[in-house]
């Protein structure tokens, strides 16, 4: 039902006392309207106690004073735990048709962000983001945007891929399958980095999740495609091996930044490497939904502040192809 034709039956449910009452509970267009508006008026209610519960959960967090250096994964799934899976309604979302309701069929009427939270959850509470792999190796990517980042590798076809947060391979190892198939060995490179070793995974759940999952070093694709530098993402030897590339294989250049996901660290980032990136190429910045599970700013906040102080780039929503995206407002694309 439209809003025009709703605002039509309302006019006529208030004008119930003119016409005959009980013509009007048999016509379901009038009965209906009368229900959706009770609904409404129901579920307005409930999200303001959701506000005033995440207010308070909220107050309880402050009194904890979560420590800054727990590392913003830990805090994620303690933040999830701690609210019990009540969820608030975000008003930051930034997924396209967030504020659509859905009537469910066991009689729960749900804005279709709270359902996409509601996945958001599972993902980090069940450590989701471990179970998957990519020809054998456990990669961190959420499965809607793998696609939607093997959609956008095509089209941009990167001569260099700067791998920022390797963990044990997983993104590098995709994206050098990716690669595989535009370029030969020796015609362009994943140069991948991470401050920690390669053999450890960061996740002590990914062992459990991924029993099956196999060293990236001993897929052929890693000695062909990848170079791991063992540095911090903005750190000289780093900068050095990506300079090393890209006067080796030149462009298009596009950085992937998915180290740990705190705002200065990934505006940092952004500022410095911003300018390695070619026209029509992408910075792709992860986990922006973090920010709203850590009630703070993080990857999506550092996004609109490198976009304040940078006109070169600009958000392309269309790479959120499926609505759903753990990245909303990530795929930043350079235009000029
Ligand atoms: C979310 S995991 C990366 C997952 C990986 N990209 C994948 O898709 O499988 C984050 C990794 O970033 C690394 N890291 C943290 N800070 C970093 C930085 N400043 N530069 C590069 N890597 C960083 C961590 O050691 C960790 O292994």
């Amino acid at each position: 039902m439209t809003w025009r034709k709703l605002f039509l039956l309302t006019v006529q449910l208030l004008s119930l006392k003119t016409c005959n009452a009980e013509s009007a509970i048999r016509d379901p267009s009038i009965r209906i309207a009368s229900l959706l508006m009770r609904v409404t008026r129901k579920l307005d209610t409930i999200y303001k106690l959701q506000e005033e519960v995440m207010a308070e959960l909220d107050e309880i967090h402050s009194l904890r004073k979560i420590s800054e250096d727990n590392g913003e994964i830990k805090q994620t799934i303690h933040e999830v735990e701690c609210t019990g899976g009540v969820y608030s309604f975000d008003r930051a979302s930034s997924f396209r048709s967030a504020n659509e309701t859905v009537a469910m069929n066991n009689g729960h009427v749900v804005r279709l962000d709270d359902i996409l939270y509601g996945y958001d959850y599972l993902f980090e509470q069940k450590h989701l983001f471990s179970a998957g792999s990519w020809l054998g190796v456990q990669s961190q990517q959420d499965p809607w945007d793998l696609v939607a980042i093997q959609q956008l590798l095509w089209d941009v076809k990167p001569k260099v891929i700067y791998d920022i947060g390797t963990n044990v391979g997983g993104s590098a190892i995709l994206f050098a399958h990716i690669m595989s198939q535009y370029a030969k060995p020796r015609e362009a490179l994943i140069v991948s980095i991470d401050p920690k070793d390669f053999a450890v995974n960061w996740d002590a759940e990914a062992q459990r999740l991924c029993p099956r999952c196999t060293a990236v070093a001993d897929n052929p694709l890693w000695g062909q495609y990848v170079r791991f530098v063992k540095a911090r993402a903005v750190e000289r030897s780093a900068l050095a091996a990506l300079q090393e590339a890209i006067s080796t294989f030149g462009g298009p250049v596009l950085i992937s930044v998915d180290g740990w996901h705190r705002y200065a660290e990934v505006l940092k980032q952004c500022q410095v490497l911003s300018q390695y990136v070619t026209i029509g190429s992408y910075i792709i910045v992860q986990d922006t939904k973090l920010d709203r599970f850590l009630r703070k700013a993080g990857p999506r906040r550092a996004v609109y502040d490198f976009l304040k102080n940078n006109t070169d780039f600009e958000i392309d929503k269309s790479r959120e192809a499926f609505l759903y995206s753990q990245h909303t407002d990530g795929y930043l694309r350079r235009i000029r």
